[in-house]
């Protein structure tokens, strides 16, 4: 099944693993120690970043390309009482032209490591073209397995892709489990928009 079919599959039956009211800790600490601006959540599903953001005095642009993860996002930001301060717009991240720089902070939880070579490279370049200088981008991602094909990201490739205009400042590994499936290899990666 192609990947649209099934992330759509996945929202239409109800079994969204993300679907949490809160973001990771991760966003919450960094969020803690920005100032509020512009931000961009790549692959923002439901919305609990932007939301949560929007709360914090963010104005917030929500992407992702199923038409149930931006209909539910608008809804939940309308509950949350912040739809002002968020655009949920439907499409993929790979291309943004409908967007205008600039960009205080970027954000990806668990939407790039889908995408293919030269659909990572395209995302990299609307980063590059849309944040500001010194924002940074915070990522989480699935990575390969070293003994795997190439069904997540290739750590090497990212950071091959991202020493344009970026450079890593953190990063922290882990493995994340979903439900009853096998452990996989994760990792934040916090990388800054080079000045
Ligand atoms: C693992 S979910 C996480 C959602 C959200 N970031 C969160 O933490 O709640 C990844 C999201 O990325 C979206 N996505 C995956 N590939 C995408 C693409 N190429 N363009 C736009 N959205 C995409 C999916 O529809 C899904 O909602």
């Amino acid at each position: 099944m192609k990947k649209y079919e099934h992330l759509e599959e996945m929202y239409e039956s109800g079994s969204v693993p993300w679907d949490e009211t809160d973001p990771p800790p991760e966003v919450i600490d960094l969020a803690a120690k920005l100032p509020a601006g512009r931000a961009l959540d790549l692959g923002c599903g439901y919305g609990r970043a932007c939301i949560y953001l929007a709360r914090l005095g963010w104005q917030v642009d929500g992407v992702d390309f199923v038409t149930q993860a931006i209909d539910g996002a608008k809804l939940r930001a309308d509950q949350a009482g912040v739809s002002e301060r968020i655009n949920f717009h439907q499409s993929p991240v790979t291309q943004l032209n409908f967007l205008n720089k600039p960009y205080d902070f970027a954000l990806d939880v668990g939407c790039a490591h889908g995408l293919i070579k030269y659909e990572f490279k395209a995302y990299h370049q609307e980063l590059l073209r849309l944040l500001k200088p010194g924002a940074v981008f915070l990522l989480f991602a699935h990575l390969n397995k070293e003994t795997e094909g190439k069904n997540w990201i290739n750590e090497n490739d990212l950071l091959l892709i991202f020493s344009q205009g970026f450079h890593l400042e953190k990063v922290e590994y882990g493995q994340t489990q979903v439900k009853d499936q096998d452990p996989w290899r994760s990792a934040w990666f916090w990388f800054r928009k080079d000045l």
